[in-house]
């Protein structure tokens, strides 16, 4: 590669070679103490003291692989979101499994659910699934998931474990009976499955599936391996649990890398509302399943896995999922206030472990079609940051580990001709009258203008009979009285030098000609003359606006 120094040479941080052996240090004698100037000594312990990231709250122990997702039936009467329209769609992923209560060294036969979270690299960006082994869960509120998790860790003043004293596990759930259903699946063999090949997954939550029209569907997903749900008994969970306590992992490992590719089938079952309304039970309730008699299994696409990462840390420990991602155009979170609280909390999480920038990761970035990236799966070796850039247009900026920072488009809503980050109207067809989105001006492909599209939609559908997005900003003749009467009333006939002359003087460094214009029409509002001195302190010519076509010229609403 060019720039770059053959890999087998051994090399410090920067990039330049470093000829002594790695063992080698700077001694002020060769029996004498280490020096500070060991730049590579200290470089190499330096790194190693920052090896570790917050591990996960819950969810800690855990390994993953490669997949492969492909749509084999169309979802699109039930929903516009665009992975689920055209069978044979397929896109890469990768897939994590985990115990929920363990650290990260705790043995993977546990007894505890599984979390089985996917993240699938669509063409229009990431979607995740962060399901569990079981169909229900121990709590259906929000608030309480601290608390759960709490009890299924260590005591506060011994550090010790269920293992060693179980009080304040059977406490928490004694107390919450309706965690009764996840109880009972938990300490039957379901507790312990024998593989995370042949281990099912499911949403429990409630998603909200909206179609072109606009219909609501209520679902919840299910991912069936084809050999079926295999478990061990409680005595062989717990006796690999000390021989082996990376037996699920190991096992997976194992079996891809003889070629064995695990399979799943993946299904929905689907509630109408006026269903969901004579439902014997809530729809937002994860205590709670949906008979497969009266809602039957519908399969919409498979799931094989492919292989195993390159790079553990890579590609599974800095892995974030969040069911936020669950909810791309098309699909909707439903009142599930677990649910609700999840859609916070993934994010809030991946922002504690990783930082700000956690999306901008190689294994987190969106890979979306047109990025010439777009189709291959690997790891940052073979896609660095800036080929394959983060393509969501926004304003988010620096902040540490930032991969991708949008070069020198202004990081905030400019005018400025040179700024191609712009609220853009995309509206070409009958589509909408009314949206404006954010994209890169030029950048009009398909793809981005169809993402558009579909996001809008999913606004205007989901959220439009529940709330609007308010634009609080505009303008009007009552926010120019004020200045005015300060101007005209209040300023002396000095203090209104005075100002004229600190404002000629302080935007006589703008650069850009319009925006000295916009400067003496801005004063204009206020008052003519005002304006007017202005417009001749900078040598332009004087242009007033009223407040309507002021309004107009940067496009801002007239309130
Ligand atoms: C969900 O919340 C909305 C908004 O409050 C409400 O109109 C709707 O009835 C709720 N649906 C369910 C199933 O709880
Ligand atoms: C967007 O463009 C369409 C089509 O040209 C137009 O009808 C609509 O008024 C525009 N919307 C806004 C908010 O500018």
């Amino acid at each position: 590669m060019v720039g770059q120094q053959p890999e087998h040479i051994y090399s410090t941080q920067n990039g330049f070679p470093h000829s002594a052996h790695p063992y080698g240090a700077q001694y002020a004698r060769p029996d004498g103490p280490l020096l500070l100037q060991d730049v590579h000594l200290i470089e190499s312990l330096a790194h190693f003291d920052r090896e570790r990231i917050p591990e996960r709250v819950v969810h800690a122990k855990g390994g993953g692989c490669r997949f492969e997702f492909e749509l084999t039936d169309s979802l699109s009467d039930i929903t516009f979101a665009a992975p689920y329209q055209k069978p044979g769609y397929k896109c890469p992923g990768t897939v994590r499994f985990s115990t929920v209560g363990g650290e990260s060294g705790s043995p993977d036969t546990a007894r505890d659910p599984r979390g089985t979270s996917w993240k699938m690299y669509t063409d229009w960006g990431v979607h995740d699934y962060v399901f569990n082994n079981t169909p229900v869960f121990f709590i259906r509120d929000g608030n309480q998931f601290p608390h759960f998790i709490h009890t299924q860790k260590r005591y506060p003043q011994s550090h010790l474990g269920q293992g060693d004293d179980s009080s304040m596990f059977w406490d928490y759930l004694t107390q919450n009976p309706e965690s009764i259903h996840q109880i009972v699946y938990m300490f039957g063999p379901r507790g312990t499955p024998a593989s995370w090949g042949e281990m099912s997954s499911y949403s429990g939550h409630t998603f909200k599936f909206y179609n072109k029209e606009g219909d609501m569907t209520y679902v919840q997903f299910h991912i069936l391996p084809e050999k079926g749900f295999q478990c061990l008994s409680g005595a062989e969970a717990a006796q690999l649990g000390g021989s082996s306590p990376d037996y699920h992992h190991g096992k997976l490992y194992r079996q891809l890398e003889r070629g064995e590719k695990p399979r799943y089938n993946c299904f929905v079952q689907t509630m109408t509302p006026k269903q969901a309304e004579e439902f014997r039970y809530s729809v937002n309730d994860l205590t709670k399943v949906w008979p497969k008699k009266q809602f039957p299994l519908r399969k919409y696409g498979t799931i094989t896995l492919t292989e195993n990462v390159e790079n553990y840390f890579e590609e599974i420990e800095q892995i974030a999922f969040s069911p936020s991602n669950t909810c791309i155009p098309g699909i909707g979170p439903s009142n599930d206030s677990v649910l609700q609280a999840r859609l916070f909390s993934y994010p809030d999480t991946q922002r504690h472990r990783l930082g700000a920038n956690y999306q901008q990761l190689p294994i987190n970035r969106p890979r979306n079609a047109g990025c010439p990236f777009a189709t291959m799966f690997s790891t940052s070796t073979k896609t660095p940051a800036n080929e394959c850039p983060h393509i969501a247009t926004n304003f988010q900026r620096d902040g540490p580990g930032c991969l991708y920072n949008k070069g020198k488009e202004p990081n905030y809503i400019s005018n400025l001709p040179s700024a191609t980050l712009k609220f853009k109207n995309l509206t070409d067809d009958k589509t909408t009258n009314k949206y404006k989105g954010v994209a890169l001006q030029g950048e009009e492909s398909a793809s981005v203008k169809k993402q558009e599209f579909e996001r809008e939609r999913h606004e205007r559908i989901v959220n439009g009979k529940i709330n609007e997005y308010f634009i609080k900003t505009g303008v009007s003749e009552l926010d120019v009285e004020q200045p005015r009467a300060l101007y005209e009333k209040v300023f002396s006939d000095a203090d209104r030098k005075e100002l004229i002359s600190n404002v000629v003087g302080h935007a006589s460094n703008i650069h850009v000609p319009e925006i000295k214009t916009r400067v003496s029409q801005y004063f204009g509002l206020v008052n003519k003359d005002l304006g007017k001195a202005i417009a001749e302190g900078l040598g332009i010519k004087w242009e007033p606006l009223d407040l309507q076509r002021y309004a107009d010229a940067v496009g801002h609403v007239r309130l």
